[in-house]
Formats: C-alpha cells, sequence, structure tokens
C-alpha cells in the first residue's frame, strides 16, 4: 500500500518562519482550500491519506516533510534547523512508528526533510542553515548500512535543496541554476552526471519543486512557462494551485510524506 502522511494548516501560519521571503498575509482558508485540493491529488493517485491535526503552537506544521526522512528500511526522524519547529517531530514520529524503526538526529545535528532529495541509493543533502554537517553525517550513519550513498551539496539563495532541485524522472531533474551549481551536481557520481538536467524558466524561480507521483508531475499553476518546458519533454503534468502555502516558503513537496506500507 501506499501512503502519505500529512498535516493540516496550523491556524497560527501567519507566524510561519520565513528565510527568503517578505511576509505577506496568508488567506487561511484559501490555503486550507488549496490544500484539500493537494489533498485529492494524492487521493487520485492511490495514496492512502494519513491527515494529522494541525497544531496551533506550531506555525509550519502543514510542512511535514521536513520532519522526517522515510525509506523502505527505515524513518529517520529528524531535528529541525528552525528551533520553532522541532515540537513538530513528535506526532509524526507517533504516526511513522507504526510502519519503520526510528532513527533520531539528535544535537548537535540539524536536518530539515527539505533538504533531502532521494535519487534510488543516491542520496543528496542539502548544507544549509537548516541542514548542518553533523546531521548530514547522522542521516549518512543512519542509511549506509542500507546501501545508500549520501552526498552534501550547497545551496545558496533558497531555503532548501527541493526548493532548488526535484526529480522528474528516474533519471532527470528540474533545478534552478541560480541556486544549485549544475557542476556540483554533475559531480557527485557517473550516474548523476548522466541524468537529464531541465532548467526552470528564469521567470518562475521557485518552480524547481515539483511533487512526482508515479509518472504524473504535481506542479504548481504559478509556474505556467516551466510547466511547458516539462509537457514540451512528453512527461505528464496536472496543475495545483499553490500560491498561499508559497507565501509561508512551503512548496508541494513540502506538503506530505510519500511512502510504502
Ligand atoms: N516556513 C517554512 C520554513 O521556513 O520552514
Amino acid at each position: 500500500m501506499q501512503f502519505a502522511l500529512t498535516r493540516e494548516i496550523s491556524p497560527a501560519i501567519a507566524r510561519c518562519e520565513l528565510t527568503h521571503l517578505e511576509r505577506v498575509a496568508v488567506d487561511l482558508h484559501r490555503a486550507r482550500d488549496q490544500h484539500a485540493a493537494y489533498i485529492e491529488r494524492l487521493h487520485a493517485h492511490g495514496r492512502t491519506v494519513i491527515a494529522l491535526p494541525a497544531d496551533p503552537e506550531s506555525p509550519d506544521c502543514v510542512f511535514v516533510e521536513d520532519v522526517a526522512v522515510v525509506t523502505d528500511e527505515l524513518a529517520v526522524i529528524t531535528r529541525p534547523g528552525a528551533p520553532s519547529r522541532r515540537d513538530e517531530i513528535v506526532p509524526v514520529a507517533r504516526a511513522l512508528g507504526y510502519f519503520r524503526p526510528l532513527i533520531p538526529i539528535v544535537p548537535p545535528g540539524t536536518l530539515d526533510g527539505g533538504d533531502v532529495l532521494r535519487l534510488g541509493r543516491t542520496v543528496l543533502v542539502g548544507l544549509t542553515p537548516r541542514s548542518n554537517e553533523h546531521g548530514i553525517a547522522q542521516l549518512r550513519a543512519a542509511l549506509e548500512p542500507h546501501g545508500y550513498s549520501t552526498h552534501a551539496l550547497r545551496v545558496d539563495g533558497c531555503l532548501h535543496l527541493k526548493t532548488a532541485v526535484t526529480a522528474i524522472g528516474d533519471h532527470a531533474l528540474l533545478y534552478n541554476p541560480r541556486w544549485i551549481d549544475r557542476e556540483a551536481l554533475a559531480s557527485v557520481s557517473p550516474a548523476l552526471a548522466a541524468f537529464e538536467l531541465v532548467e526552470v524558466d528564469p521567470e518562475e524561480p521557485f518552480a524547481a519543486n515539483v511533487l512526482r507521483l508515479d509518472d504524473t508531475l504535481l506542479v504548481p499553476a504559478a509556474h505556467p512557462r516551466t510547466r511547458a518546458r516539462l509537457l514540451a519533454r512528453g512527461l505528464t503534468c496536472e496543475t495545483v494551485a499553490a500560491d498561499e502555502l508559497a507565501k509561508a516558503e512551503g512548496a508541494l513537496t513540502c506538503c506530505s510524506i510519500l511512502f510504502t506500507g
């Protein structure tokens, strides 16, 4: 069975963490409608959705991806880089504990799941203000016995690695060259050097975050130029409105943890 773990939007989202964006008002009703449409897409693609309730004390709790990294073998419970987000791990760990052995990231390590991009047994991790060398080393140690190789990559100008790059196929990435270096990506391994690298449209810097659901890419409606690039490559895209949570510096992958059970 394929699962998607999600979490409802906190009524306190107006106090969310912001790193690269100016604070603007988030319309909570509109954000909830968009989030419901996102969850509907998960259902439509065969995911059994585990929807956790929001925490009024955790403004960013909808961005559930940041608090766990789940593989077929285990779940690493992160230690989010923003102290305001650390309480978010408790209900997510409780839920994932039914499915996987849990391994926590411990101080001085910090890790946000938004910095972790799994490509088969290759794991890329953004070295960012949210994820430090200690956290990456702990993730590597957790995954190495299961055959994963973990590689740190510098990210500049955006919040997370997956703001800058996500997978659009088994051997293809969508990325923003201003935020992640093409050569650095290619230097990870000969296999990664052979990946097709598709650039976002320069007018849509946030377009690199798409959610891959089997053979379909869920793409934000706000990025039509980049969607056109994907369609031109024969990729199947479905559009969702995600502009309200984008104001909270969150994107499509941030709102779910996908795993099999
Ligand atoms: N507002 C999302 C984050 O900063 O983690």
